[in-house]
């Protein structure tokens, strides 16, 4: 079995999301989302989740390209997930291209196309003018 890792935070889910863990899916048999904990968020991204972890992580759970969702709580743990996981691939959307390179000695890196115009950023901030 061929088995895939990506990793985000998935807040506001919308269709870049869902095309980004569609075509992940493709590249493999299993799919393994790891999602950012509100507190690796805040504290390391500065960025503030509208829904909760647990409401994130029922979201892709709910998707049929998702096979299994575990946290992300710090920027180090890729290295040790590739093998724990098993992973034969690491996912990330281009936005990242480049920077996770490291780990190509432990498996197939590769980086996917966004899906233009679209980010959870772009929506917080057009939907602060709306009722
Ligand atoms: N992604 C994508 N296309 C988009 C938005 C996101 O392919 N238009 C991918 C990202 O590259 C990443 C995954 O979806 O691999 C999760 O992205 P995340 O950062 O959680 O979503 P964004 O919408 O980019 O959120 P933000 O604006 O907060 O960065």
């Amino acid at each position: 079995m061929k088995r895939v890792i990506t990793y985000g935070t998935y807040d506001l889910l919308h269709y870049g999301h869902i095309n980004l863990l569609r075509r992940a899916r493709e590249l493999g048999d299993y799919l393994i989302v790891v999602l950012s904990t509100d507190e690796f968020n805040w504290n390391m991204k500065g960025k503030k989740c509208y829904f909760s972890y647990e409401k994130r992580k029922q979201m892709l759970e709910a998707i049929r390209y998702v096979d299994l969702v575990v946290p992300e709580e710090n920027w180090e743990q890729k290295n040790t997930d590739v093998v724990k996981y098993q992973a034969d691939v690491f996912v990330m959307g281009d936005d990242w291209k480049g920077k996770f390179d490291f780990l190509k000695d432990k498996c197939e890196v590769v980086y996917l196309p966004r899906t233009p115009e679209i980010s959870t950023t772009e929506i917080k901030a057009s939907l602060g003018g709306l009722k």
